[in-house]
């Protein structure tokens, strides 16, 4: 049976250690050269509604490097775009590709994609969540505190489908986790309710140093996702003191770790000073979207 990432939650605790445990093993062999076909003769369909760096190149280079074959496909220059259904996409891929990733307005879309074909389909960010971009975090997170249970995790900013993943994330691996937002930026109730069901243990406030104090991670996203970009003026001036900057990592624990997803505002959610600063390992998340992501598409496509 083919199986799907659109969430998380579709990834059990042990799955994900064992998805963490392939891509250390996979980060290696890229770093000595080994090579790792494993895909040859398989392609992988990217479906693009929103604009993307990291996500785009890592899961080409991904298919690269096992081997396969990636295509880019905008939305925009398929005939989903002039009207042909997402039902009749899925089934048409189904029939050429091996699997699916794509990156979508509204998360129904990848849900349909997923029900009507016959192939794995991931969910490379969607208005809902990002699992692709946890998973990476979370190997970043294992590279540098080498656990997940105890630590706390300090989400500061918006609670978009970042922290939505973030937050579930949390809860299954075993992590505190604290939401540090301006009021009516929470992740919602249903997130909450799933992260509480997981048995995730989370606290939400608006002071980020009561947030970030002892933190183990301290985590930042854009203040305005794509998406909300009519929304601009009033998030930058309801989310100006939840900037993460240095006199907000002096309450955090002396080895705390800075990530974010990227694309960054450098002055605005994040600090030139903290991003490129001793406690930032964003360049290593970053990376680790490559081999965490390898690990992803071995697991459905192999
Ligand atoms: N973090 C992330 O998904 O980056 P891109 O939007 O560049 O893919
Ligand atoms: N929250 C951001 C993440 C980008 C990778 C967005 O959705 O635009």
């Amino acid at each position: 049976m083919k199986k799907d990432v659109l969430s998380i939650t579709d990834l059990s605790r042990e799955e994900i250690y064992e998805l963490l445990e392939s891509a250390v093993d996979l980060k290696k062999k890229r770093k000595a050269g080994e090579p790792t076909e494993f895909l040859k003769n398989k392609s992988l369909g990217m479906i693009f509604e929103k604009a993307s760096t990291r996500t785009r190149v890592s899961f080409e280079v991904a298919m690269t490097d096992f081997g396969g074959h990636a295509l880019y496909l905008n939305s925009r220059d398929i005939q989903v775009g002039r009207g042909e259904t997402i039902e009749d996409t899925a089934r048409i891929l189904s029939g050429y590709l091996h699997g699916i990733m794509a990156r979508v307005m509204s998360h129904e879309t990848v849900k349909k994609l997923a029900e009507y074909s016959t192939i794995p389909v991931i969910n490379a960010l969607s208005d809902r969540e990002h699992p692709c971009q946890i998973l990476g975090d979370f190997m970043t997170i294992m590279e540098h505190k080498k656990k997940f249970e105890g630590l706390k995790f300090a989400w500061v900013g918006d609670g978009n489908n970042v922290c939505n993943s973030a937050l579930l994330g949390s809860a299954i691996m075993g992590m505190e986790f604290v939401v540090a937002c301006p009021k009516g930026y929470e992740p919602k109730a249903e997130f909450l309710e799933k992260a509480k069901a997981i048995g995730g243990k989370f606290t939400i406030t608006d002071d980020p140093k009561a947030a970030v104090k002892d933190a183990d991670v301290i985590y930042t996203d854009v203040w305005v996702s794509m998406g909300d970009e009519a929304e601009q003026e009033k998030r930058l001036k309801e989310f100006a003191t939840f900037q993460v900057n240095t006199e907000l990592l002096e309450v955090a624990k002396p080895d705390v770790i800075v990530m974010h997803c990227l694309p960054a505002r450098r002055g605005l959610e994040i600090t030139d000073e903290v991003m490129d600063g001793p406690n930032s390992v964003i360049f290593d998340e970053a990376e680790n979207r490559l081999h965490a992501q390898k690990a992803l598409i071995l697991k459905l496509m192999r």
